[in-house]
């Protein structure tokens, strides 16, 4: 067959699930990734893209349904870029995380004979997260729509009722936000124009506590408005504990770096996992599903397997949860943070929690480690968890030079963590196990802990 062109129309059946969420089918041999559909679907696609070597195509019409599709029970479901698999069985998805953790490791990492362990299912399916992004935009008539990116597009918001993946309360905070800026007539942020007030909302809460925190993001000049808010949260929310407001007056759309103040209450909320309570800071990254974070957090010590004597480094340790619920098992932590605001929480946590052997130290990792090796003690044991890029090939190095007897990775992205894999196994590392956590239901993410040793 010829290569499929863009707008050709296909009949195919899926085999199994990708990396990302679309089906991988078979045109007379030519791959194509179908978005929307479920292994064993015969169904009918239009190309959307054709390169070389494969193909991307939308679903036109599902054929007949494979066993293993289901009906998505959210009505935002294919607009809305947040969830891409509520329309795949729940045992078919996790089993294909594993699949895909291997398959990445077999494929970039050519490492095709590591053991990688059946996925830790999710505790719970929907009404899981506790942090949450909204975006504001303007509709066609200039309304209000908040809510989460139209698949694929950077210029169109879905208007969100209820978030399914959302706890209760961090739908209630929105909504309460979202009649705050109907009634005071706050402009939405048109991105095309460049133009308007609000820009977004961020929910973030303490699911083991009740606390949840607000951080409102607008442009210049909105303290006013934003200041009248904080009443009308308090009387619709009693969890909020406090309301920050960011100004971002450039054209990225981010939440976070900004300039914030503190409009109401305090500017962190609390969290407890497993014995330790944290402190979060708005700006300081939390792992958004608590409960599996629980989860991720015992296979990591499982991972680790400290017994009470060892140095234990948390390198990208966020507010230094991992770090803090593994410290009872180890003699000494020594964590290291790029963000400051985290780094503050670490340390104060770590004092709130009674551990005197814990010092967490700001910096990017690759430089801390190589300025300030001499100073720190040889680690037992090291976690590394950093961001979906992976580790850079400098901050690879470093670790090979620091040489932990055990290194414990937990990746929140399985094409950056096979190619970092590789590289740590060429370095003269044995990359025992891997173990996915589904942290993430109803979408493609993976989440997963490994162990290495050398
Ligand atoms: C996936 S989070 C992990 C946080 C923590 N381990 C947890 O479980 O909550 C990655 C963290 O790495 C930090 N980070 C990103 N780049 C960094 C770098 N070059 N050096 C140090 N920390 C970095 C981020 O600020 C973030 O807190």
């Amino acid at each position: 067959m010829e290569r499929p062109k863009r707008d050709d129309i296909l009949d195919v059946t899926v085999d199994h699930l990708a990396f990302g969420g679309q089906g991988v089918a078979r045109a007379d041999g030519f791959v194509v990734f179908c978005d929307d559909t479920a292994p064993g679907d015969h169904a009918r696609v239009r190309v959307r893209k054709a390169r070389r070597r494969f193909a991307e195509a939308r679903l036109e019409e599902v054929l007949e349904a494979g066993p293993d599709r289901i009906v998505a029970p959210c009505a935002n479901v294919p607009r809305c870029g947040g969830c891409r698999l509520q329309h795949v069985g729940y045992e078919t998805v996790l089993a294909a995380k594993r699949d895909q953790v291997a398959e990445h490791l077999a494929r970039i990492g050519h490492l095709p004979d590591v053991t990688v362990l059946e996925a830790d299912p999710a505790l719970e399916h929907f009404g899981y997260r506790n942090k949450m992004e909204y975006s504001a935009s303007p509709d066609r008539d200039g309304g209000l729509h908040l809510g989460f990116h139209e698949r694929g597009r950077w210029d169109s918001i879905v208007d969100i009722d209820e978030c399914m993946i959302a706890t209760p309360l961090g739908n209630r905070l929105r909504e309460a936000v979202r009649r705050w800026a109907l009634d005071e007539g706050v402009a939405p942020y048109d991105q095309r124009a460049q133009e308007g007030v609000l820009r977004h909302v961020v929910t973030r809460e303490g699911v083991n506590t009740g606390q949840a925190l607000v951080n409102i993001v607008t442009t210049a000049g909105a303290e006013e408005v934003v200041d009248r808010l904080a009443e009308r949260l308090v009387g619709d929310c009693p969890e909020l504990v406090g309301l920050v407001h960011s100004i971002n007056d450039g054209v990225a759309e981010v939440t976070s770096g900004l300039v914030t103040r503190t409009v109401w209450g305090r500017d962190f909320i609390e969290e407890r996992i497993h014995d330790v309570t944290l402190r979060l800071s708005a700006g300081a990254f939390f792992q958004t599903n608590t409960r599996m974070a629980e989860r991720l957090y015992e296979r990591a010590a499982e991972a680790a397997g400290l017994s009470g004597g060892e140095v234990l480094y948390d390198l990208y340790a966020g507010a230094g949860s991992v770090g803090l619920v593994l410290a009872p098992k180890a003699r000494e932590v020594v964590a290291i943070e790029i963000v400051e605001d985290a780094v503050r929480d670490a340390t104060a946590n770590a004092e709130r929690n009674g551990f005197s052997s814990y010092r967490a130290i700001c910096g990017d990792v690759r430089v801390v480690l190589r300025e300030q090796r001499d100073q720190l003690p040889a680690p037992d044991v090291a976690i590394v968890d950093p961001p979906r890029a992976g580790l850079s090939g400098g901050a690879v190095r470093r670790i090979l030079e620091l040489a932990p007897p055990v290194l414990v990775y937990i990746s929140c992205q399985p094409a950056t963590f096979a190619d970092n894999a590789k590289r740590f196994v060429d370095g003269g590392y044995t990359l025992e196990w891997v173990r996915p956590v589904d942290m993430f239901p109803q979408t493609p993410h993976i989440e997963a802990v490994a162990r290495f040793t050398r």
